[in-house]
């Protein structure tokens, strides 16, 4: 008898993945080519997810592919508790090198989430104070300490309580839901985000007691909201003021995703810890933080650290990441062709009444959808927002939805995207909010 030719086994169902992973598609995909995402069939997909603000570089960029190839071959895993190993040496001194200011020392770990409970344990041990603030609107993750920073929307915390304490949550200034609908943070913002800060010094915790204040430059998750130019340069001066340690939780903001490598220099604040994952190694996992040297000299020996945190494999990809960011240019792509998306959303918003808002710094662009005509005008339209998403997405481009009400659209391309792919989803785009009634 002959044996049967040997077959590739059928993919086993999608219900094998647990629904607590939320997925706006049930695409499978084969592989990533820069901007785009393709199946085993050979459809295409515009990824303006770039994986939740990951893959900057795009999806598998030679350079990064390479160092990751020729690392995976030689080692997989050094652990730093017991060795050290050449591309974390270089990573280690590479990202000290990339704020003004410092000096800085950086500390390597997996994902989001734990490079800020490292920032927040390090702040405690630091300034031997117990607060921390947060602000509404943020999200910092879904560990318990993260969770319990986190105010973007009820299902990442609400179900999980007792949460850590000693948290507290000051106003993030939301200009268009404070301003009146302005469709660009500016000095007319009329948000009284200092004001409530005060009164929480004044009615929950003494400033004194207050290790960080921990804020996303630019909100993500929470509705990528742009705050008003004055809000970090005062959060720095009243963070000054009390001793308070200022974290900048850079984690979708970084790595050029804003037109900055890093979100605080539009504003030129300097914090006192940085938070940094995502787009720090195109897809590896891998984050960090960037603390004032005599700060990380606090935290001590054995405190913290982690199985894996700094993995070799990684640290060749965030070396080879950054090679790419500055020898191509990207942060000013991410400038360039986030002006050329902001401009034609505008324009597409100009007889759209139900596009409330379009903000956006660099290539962290968004619209916000609303009901006009209901109430203020501007009640969120989550549906309107679903109908949307969809129709972009029959139509070969993948974007991801953000904000406490679901109502935001945001655009995360790749900071290697082109004008003509920018100028193809902006003609989606136009056509999937008139499929969609906007
Ligand atoms: C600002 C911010 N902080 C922290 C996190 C958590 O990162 P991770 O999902 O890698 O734990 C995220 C994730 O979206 C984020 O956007």
């Amino acid at each position: 008898m002959v044996d049967a030719l040997p077959t590739t086994p059928a993919l086993p169902d999608r219900s094998v993945v647990p629904a607590v992973w939320s997925r706006i598609t049930n695409l499978v995909v084969d592989h990533g080519e820069g901007a785009w995402l393709v199946t085993p069939e050979g459809d295409r997909f515009l990824d303006y997810t770039s994986g939740i603000g990951v893959t900057n570089t795009g999806h598998a960029h030679p350079h990064v592919v390479a160092a990751v190839q020729a690392q995976a071959a030689k080692l997989l895993h050094g652990q730093q508790n017991i060795v050290y190993h050449e591309p974390g040496l270089r990573l280690y001194e590479r990202l000290a090198g990339l704020l003004p200011g410092g000096p800085w020392s950086a500390f390597l770990a997996n994902s989001g989430a734990e490079a800020v409970e490292a920032a927040v344990k390090l702040a405690r041990v630091a300034t031997g104070r117990p607060a921390i603030i947060a602000f509404r609107y943020s999200f910092h993750g879904r560990t318990a300490q993260t969770m319990a920073l986190t105010a973007a929307k009820d299902v990442y915390r609400a179900a999980f309580e007792p949460l850590p304490g000693s948290v507290y949550h000051a106003a993030y200034p939301y200009c268009y839901r404070a301003s009146g609908g302005a469709h660009a943070p500016d000095e007319q913002c009329t948000c009284d985000w200092e004001a409530q800060l005060d009164l929480l010094f004044h009615q929950l915790v003494y400033p004194d007691r207050v290790a960080a204040i921990i804020v996303e430059p630019v909100i993500g998750e929470g509705g990528y909201i742009v705050p008003p130019p004055g809000f970090l340069p005062r959060l720095r001066e009243i963070t000054r003021e009390h001793g308070i340690l200022l974290i900048a939780d850079e984690v979708q903001t970084g790595f050029g995703r804003t037109g900055e490598l890093f979100a605080v220099r539009h504003w030129n604040v300097e914090p006192d810890i940085l938070v940094m994952a995502k787009g720090i190694a195109s897809g590896l996992p891998l984050s960090g933080i960037l603390a004032r040297r005599e700060l990380m000299e606090r935290f001590p020996p054995g405190s913290h650290g982690g199985t894996y945190g700094g993995n070799v494999v990684s640290c060749a990809a965030a070396l080879a990441t950054l090679d790419v960011i500055e020898n191509e240019g990207l942060v000013a792509n991410a400038r360039e062709r986030g002006r050329q998306l902001l401009d034609g959303l505008r324009a597409i918003a100009r007889d759209r009444p139900a596009i409330g808002d379009v903000r956006g710094l660099g290539l962290m662009v968004a619209i916000e959808l609303v009901k006009p005509g209901v109430g203020d005008g501007r009640t969120p339209d989550a549906a309107l927002t679903k109908r949307i998403q969809q129709a972009c997405f029959d139509r070969g481009l993948l974007l991801l939805t953000a904000g406490t009400d679901s109502n935001v659209i945001r655009i995360i391309a790749p900071l290697i995207t082109t004008a003509d792919e920018v100028d193809q989803a902006l003609g989606i785009m136009a056509e999937a909010l008139d499929v969609a009634g906007a």
